[in-house]
């Protein structure tokens, strides 16, 4: 071997250790998905790569393109009529050499025309059987893929599948978990006043806006649970004030205040849980600094307790309590709106104002006529 193949070779092996270091750097596999591909085509040395995952529910072999902000999903069925389905189909590699001669070409995505594709690789991610997705690498650079490629291409795909074995065991563990949470929560949501479901519809109503923000994987996470724990503390709060069926008086407010403090009491020793415990904490603070318990302003907040205090406010508004009927979603839209900048931070009131117009409950007509009646 001379010592330029052999150059070559180890820095082969050096990118796939990369890709190794890469796939187990973090549980956000979007985020794992895009720098992987260009990993890939870079030990490959093709001109692109595109990571197929297998939907189970929808049995189809999926891909999101994303342009500027639109995304486009391309979606393959399993069977042999394309390129990417009989791979899936056989669960095999499949390397064709020139696949404007192959009849498959005519079903296959438009983008493989578009590019001009002459050679495809590819390789499928397999786990104890079971297909998870599909590696697809297009034009090698030196006009046709070689053994090594292929060969190099496995251990790709045996990474990648690591990867995503992980990244669903996480997510499974993590839904059980927000579950498990979720109805504890509820347990104490059945003490209070409020009607039924206000956990769950302030964790809606915080995805929401934590999509709009477009927040990290890691940040929408820790948003979820924060918005699911929020008000933990109130099983501290003794069953009179809690459960009372009318307005509460000034004294018994200054009691209720209290539950951020004693849910950072019942949460706060949790290592792992300390964004989720601020997002809980200071969820009654506001950005002029007349928020409880510690009147911070502004940017002290963290963002996600901000994101919960508007979610958390417009609930508690439209949703009915014994002594009061609650407020139509518009008027409560408005409300929040009217208080931005002040109660609530002003990038979070954007993100909500922008979520809610998305919404059925958005309805400027009704707007118009409450407005006439008032
Ligand atoms: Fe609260």
């Amino acid at each position: 071997m001379s010592s330029d193949n052999l150059e070559k070779k180890i820095e082969r092996y050096e990118d796939l250790i990369k890709l190794g270091q890469l796939a187990s750097s973090s549980l956000d596999y979007k985020n794992i998905q895009k720098k992987a591909e260009g990993k890939i085509k870079k030990l490959l040395d093709c001109e692109k790569v595109v990571i197929y995952l297998y939907d189970t529910k929808s049995e189809l072999l999926t891909h999101n393109f994303y342009k500027d902000t639109k995304v486009e999903t391309v979606e393959v069925k399993i069977d042999e009529h394309t390129f990417l389905g009989s791979c899936a189909h056989y669960s095999a590699i499949l390397h064709i050499t020139d696949i404007q001669s192959d009849i498959r070409f005519r079903k296959s995505p438009e983008y493989l025309q578009a590019v001009n594709a002459q050679g495809l690789l590819l390789i499928p991610l397999l786990s104890k059987g079971q297909l998870l997705g599909v590696i697809e690498a297009i034009n090698s650079h030196s006009g046709e893929f070689s053994n090594e490629d292929i060969h190099f291409a496995e251990a790709v795909a045996n990474q990648m599948t690591m990867s995503l074995e992980n990244f669903q065991l996480f997510e499974k563990l993590q839904k059980q978990f927000i579950q498990v949470v979720e109805s504890l929560a509820d347990a104490i949501g059945k003490k209070d006043a409020y009607t039924g479901g206000h956990t769950k519809r302030v964790r809606h109503f915080s995805e929401m806006i934590g999509r709009e923000l477009d927040l990290t994987y890691e940040d929408m996470n820790n948003l979820r649970l924060a918005a699911v724990l929020h008000d933990i503390g109130k099983i501290g709060i003794e069953d009179s004030i809690l459960k009372k069926e009318a307005p509460l008086t000034a004294e018994e407010f200054v009691i209720m205040k209290d539950h951020p403090r004693l849910g950072y009491e019942i949460i706060g020793h949790i290592e792992s849980l300390s964004e989720v415990v601020d997002g809980m904490r200071f969820h009654h603070e506001r950005p002029d600094g007349k928020g409880y318990p510690f009147g911070l302003k502004g940017d002290e907040i963290p963002v996600i307790a901000m994101i919960i205090s508007v979610a958390d406010s417009f609930d508690a508004m439209i949703s009915t309590r014994p002594y009061r009927k609650g407020l139509a979603p518009m008027i409560a839209w408005q409300e929040i709106l009217d208080n931005k900048g002040t109660q609530f931070s002003e990038k979070v009131v954007d993100a909500f104002d922008t979520a809610f117009r998305k919404t059925k409950m958005f309805r400027p007509e009704k707007m118009e006529k409450i407005k006439k009646a008032g």
